[in-house]
């Protein structure tokens, strides 16, 4: 009996349980969830003990979950499913600026800052000037976006993962003035190592891969009639851009972060933000 037809009425039986789910996307995604697991499981011939390694490696991703750390994010964000649920939410978007990903380290107490003042509060890292604007797909200016931004300080660590962190570090909220343009002070982003103490962690030791993400800045704008837009600008030339273990580069994010004597760096981004209406058409 070929492989494929192993147990076939074992995967008919469970597709077949949840005839009465509670609605019809949870019925599709239950059969097509079951169908492609079930395939998988025939497809690579699936041993016990491997089964019991999978059960184990699921079991302590729960379990190094807390209040600040999730392992099922990061589980997600280093096989590829998270771009690739951004990739199919954002097909509408195509006119706006690219998204990337979000991760784990964004919060919600960043501080308002002035224009031009630093989201840093400590001098570690070289110093950044960004500045930039928020259009819509016509060129038409956007006034009083709110943008979110954060980054790791210049040791390439975000304040969360302080112990005892009190008051934010190197993130704040900043918006657009009535010429949409907006600027602020940070510092230059750093490479970073994304959490590797866990399973996930040892996955990637185990796949030969590396824990590393290339340097960047988060960008999250919102502003009412138009699709929020969760992006990240990337530092041209960082050794990790090809390589980035979260797989978030897009070439359209990549700098251009400019060098300028002291030494301090500057960036200039423009955004474009798609209105809400395209995706009801959509
Ligand atoms: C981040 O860029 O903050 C990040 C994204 C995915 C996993 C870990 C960190
Ligand atoms: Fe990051």
């Amino acid at each position: 009996m070929p492989d494929s037809v192993i147990a076939e009425g074992l995967t008919r039986d469970v597709v077949a349980s949840a005839a009465g789910a509670s609605s019809a996307r949870l019925r599709e995604i239950y059969t097509k969830f079951v169908e492609h697991i079930h395939a998988f499981v025939r497809d690579v011939e699936l041993t016990p003990e491997e089964w019991l390694a999978g059960i184990r490696f699921l079991t302590a991703t729960g379990q190094k979950c807390d209040d600040v750390r999730q392992e099922f994010i990061l589980l997600s964000d280093t096989l590829g499913i998270s771009m690739l649920v951004d990739a199919l939410a954002g097909r509408e978007a195509s006119a706006g600026t690219e998204s990337s990903v979000l991760g784990p380290f964004f919060t919600t107490d960043a501080p308002d800052v002035e224009r031009g003042a630093s989201i840093a509060t400590k001098p570690t890292g070289i110093p950044l000037d960004v500045t930039g604007s928020v259009r819509g797909p016509a060129g038409n200016a956007l006034a009083g976006v709110a943008i979110e931004v954060w980054e790791v300080d210049g040791d390439g660590l975000y304040d969360v993962q302080y112990d005892g962190r009190t008051t934010p570090d190197c993130r704040g909220r900043v918006h657009t003035a009535t010429d949409g343009t907006f600027a602020f002070a940070a510092t230059l982003p750093v490479s970073y190592s994304i959490p590797g103490d866990g399973p996930v962690g040892e996955m990637l030791v185990a796949l030969g891969r590396h824990t590393m993400r290339p340097a960047h800045l988060h960008f999250s704008l919102a502003t009412p009639g138009y699709l929020p837009l969760t992006t990240a600008i990337y530092v041209d030339g960082d050794p990790y851009i090809e390589s980035d273990a979260v797989f978030g580069v897009k070439p359209s994010l990549i700098g251009p972060y400019v060098a300028h004597e002291g030494p301090r760096y500057s960036l200039h981004r423009d955004f474009v933000l798609v209105p809400e209406r395209a995706r009801a058409r959509a």
